[in-house]
């Protein structure tokens, strides 16, 4: 029998589910572990989201949708993205895909021949180089650094492009830096692909967690040239639902929902109609979010001054739900210590090599304060 293909042997597994697996065997084991490397929210969602997800049960809404999403979450999407963000999309400019994940792949697969470039900011959502080279392009990372807030600089972006060059993607708020672009970066950025006849690729999943400064929506500069990936896994706590959406110009969202009309046609349609009341039941569902958004900046606030503290320089993000600590005052490799971390501290990070942040780790604080304390306490421990 031969083998398995190039493009499947060339794929890197997650780094994040790797150290992610490794803390949850240890705590399978009986080991109190603290297992901060998920990405993923600690709250259930909204009362109202769930019940629905029963009602579309009740009514039968089981069967296939149009591949692109029903034309109610459709329109839902539409109505969210004019009320919170001043964006005018049209129903056949919007595409609901199983998570943020497909809607990015989508594109990837929709825009780039071989060879072709799509500039990303490090550290990086280790999901983009992945699934650009499963699309057959190549990633060009920009280097950020912990002293600038990991906010990219627009000339440094400049200085990137090539013949090659597609698309430049933005990620603000971050995974994983939890950086936050301020307005005029992102303008600038938005007016380089404009020049430069880009399209712009904008990552929006952690637009409702920004807990100092404004969220920019950047599809506003060049909407004609801007594809706006979003979905209901981070603001609205519904990770394992898997839905996503993509708005942008008419012809890339066909393409993009040609492709998934052969891989995997519709997003699961309970869910779907659980986001539709998410988006439109407007007052519940922005109660939640500012709850929860609290919550995650006094964690914040707790974690960022205890790793200082504790002798992990951290520099303060401003979003999403992840810090970058510096580990190297534990060991200069950032694989070493995290695995010194994990097996001596019993906390569970994710080191930076494969988002491109050698000596830092990310850490997520979709926890318990509890926890988050319990782990503060332990890496100094390690320290000490
Ligand atoms: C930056 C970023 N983009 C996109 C996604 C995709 O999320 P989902 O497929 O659950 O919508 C994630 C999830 O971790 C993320 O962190």
């Amino acid at each position: 029998m031969s083998g398995l293909s190039q493009r499947i042997q060339a794929l890197k597994a997650s780094s994040t589910v790797a150290f992610n697996a490794k803390a949850l065997e240890l705590k399978r084991s009986g080991v109190d572990v603290v297992a901060m490397t998920a990405g993923e929210p600690d709250f259930q969602p909204p009362q109202h989201v769930l019940e629905a997800a029963h009602e579309a049960i009740r009514k039968g809404l089981t069967k296939y949708t149009a591949s692109e999403g029903t034309r109610e979450l459709r329109d839902a999407i539409v109505a969210k993205h004019v009320r919170e963000n001043d964006l005018h999309y049209t129903a056949d400019q919007v595409l609901v895909s199983t998570g943020g994940k497909q809607v990015l792949y989508n594109a990837f697969m929709a825009l780039l021949d071989p060879g072709d470039e799509v500039i990303v900011p490090a550290p990086y959502w280790v999901s983009y180089p992945a699934q650009i080279e499963l699309a057959g392009g190549v990633m060009v990372s920009v280097p950020t650094s912990a002293e600038e807030g990991f906010v990219v600089d627009p000339e440094r972006v400049a200085a990137a492009i090539t013949p090659r060059t597609k698309a430049i993607l933005v990620n603000s708020p971050s995974n994983p830096t939890g950086a936050v672009y301020p307005e005029g970066v992102l303008r600038a950025i938005a007016d380089l692909a404009e020049r430069h006849d880009l399209w712009l690729i904008t990552d929006e999943l952690y637009e409702h967690m920004v807990y100092d400064g404004a969220f920019t929506p950047v599809a506003r500069f060049h909407p004609e040239r801007t594809l706006l990936v979003h979905g209901a896994s981070k603001g609205y706590a519904l990770t394992g639902w898997r839905i996503g959406w993509g708005c942008g110009p008419a012809p890339l969202i066909k393409a993009m929902n040609k492709l998934q009309g052969q891989v995997t046609s519709n997003a699961n349609a309970i869910a779907q109609y659980a986001t539709q009341v998410a988006l439109n039941e407007v007052e519940a569902t922005a109660a939640f979010q500012a709850m929860t958004r609290q919550a995650y900046r006094e964690r914040r606030d707790v974690i960022v001054a205890g790793l200082n503290d504790v002798g992990l320089p951290t520099p303060m993000p401003h979003g999403a739900f992840y810090v970058m600590a510096d580990l190297r005052p534990i060991d200069p490799d950032e694989t070493v210590a995290a695995i010194r971390l994990l097996e001596e501290a019993h906390v569970g990070v994710v080191p930076g090599t494969d988002f491109e942040a050698p000596g830092y780790a990310r850490l997520s604080y979709a926890c318990s304060m509890e926890q988050i304390e319990t782990a503060l306490v332990r890496i100094g421990a390690l320290l000490a």
